[in-house]
């Protein structure tokens, strides 16, 4: 057993698409002209999760983003394909997540151990000032019928060594609140949702820090970096990638999490789906060259 040597990240569906984004030391960009098709942007986030070590790579599709149109795409387009993923874990219920689960697994057509909280299946929806949205609900039977074997946990989950699901993540900073107006509904009693079914994939690259992978950040992003220095017991962070959910909360608060991330000493914050413009705006102004807007077919490479 060691610890993976190299990690490749790479954004399969996002919210942003932007073929002029600049490549860096840490993050690839597509190049439209050198692909195997063109790509869709779409509302959600799929990321294909490639982890070495030594000869052997281990895939993980971490989400499914909001429809498989869209990751049929592009997995296409960037020359993946889904004979590749060795397993999937879905981050936490939201159909932005979720919504191209069936479809994929259906086009693998063998099964797929999927990795999750159990909280992932209850039906969801929002109170939003435009009104109710959703619900929606994950089918876990439909799930069953393609043959996966569903592993669902509330704990911590170490996959082999160095690779971890973080499990329920405990809220912790003053600052990172609920999500308003979430909802779910358990054993039919209508109830605020603490969305504690969200989880993040951590990988520990050892002396050069943790790369922490979060979907929607709705335990707040630093408390998902505080927990992934106790869970592995390393306190140095590398990369931290994913969807901040920002784009509700107030300049405040925008300010403590960009502090938080400052704090953390990460050499990446690769940021986009659901973080927001205008969070995403101030982050590339105050982190500078460690920032990265995540745009589908971006690849993150971060090595040992
Ligand atoms: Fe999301
Ligand atoms: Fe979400």
């Amino acid at each position: 057993m060691s610890l993976p040597e190299k990690v490749s990240v790479t954004a399969v569906i996002d919210n942003y698409l932007d073929v002029f984004e600049p490549s860096t030391s840490l993050v690839e960009r597509a190049v439209p002209g050198k692909l195997k098709g063109f790509l869709l942007a779409g509302h959600g986030l799929a990321y294909l999760v490639d982890i070495t070590k030594g000869e052997s790579t281990f895939t993980l599709l971490m989400d499914a983003g909001n429809a498989f149109e869209p990751l049929k795409n592009n997995l296409q387009a960037l020359g993946r394909t889904p004979a590749e993923v060795d397993a999937l874990f879905l981050s936490h219920g939201h159909p932005d997540h979720y919504g191209g689960l069936l479809g994929f697994l259906e086009w693998r057509g063998s099964p797929l151990p999927i990795y999750c909280h159990p909280d992932v299946f209850w039906p969801k929806y929002l109170m939003t000032p435009r009104g109710k949205v959703g619900p929606w609900k994950l089918d876990r039977g439909k799930v069953e019928e393609t043959g996966a074997e569903l592993i669902c946990a509330a704990d911590v989950k170490q996959l082999t060594e160095g690779v971890f699901l973080t499990g329920e993540i405990p809220r912790r900073t003053t600052f990172e609140g609920p999500m308003p107006g979430a909802k779910i509904v358990k054993d039919g009693q209508d109830m605020d949702d603490p969305l504690v079914d969200e989880q993040a994939l951590v990988i520990n690259l050892g002396e050069k820090g943790l790369v922490v992978i979060s979907g929607c950040s709705h335990p707040g992003i630093v408390n998902t970096i505080h927990y992934a220095q106790e869970i592995t017991g390393n306190s140095l962070i590398y990369a931290v990638i994913g969807g901040l959910h920002l784009a509700q909360v107030s300049d405040e608060v925008v300010s403590q999490t960009i502090d938080g991330i400052k704090n953390s000493g990460a050499q990446l914050a690769l940021t986009g789906h659901c973080t927001g413009f205008r969070p995403n705006t101030r982050l590339s102004q105050e982190l500078g060259s460690t920032f990265a807007v995540s745009c589908v077919g971006s690849i993150a490479n971060l090595a040992a």
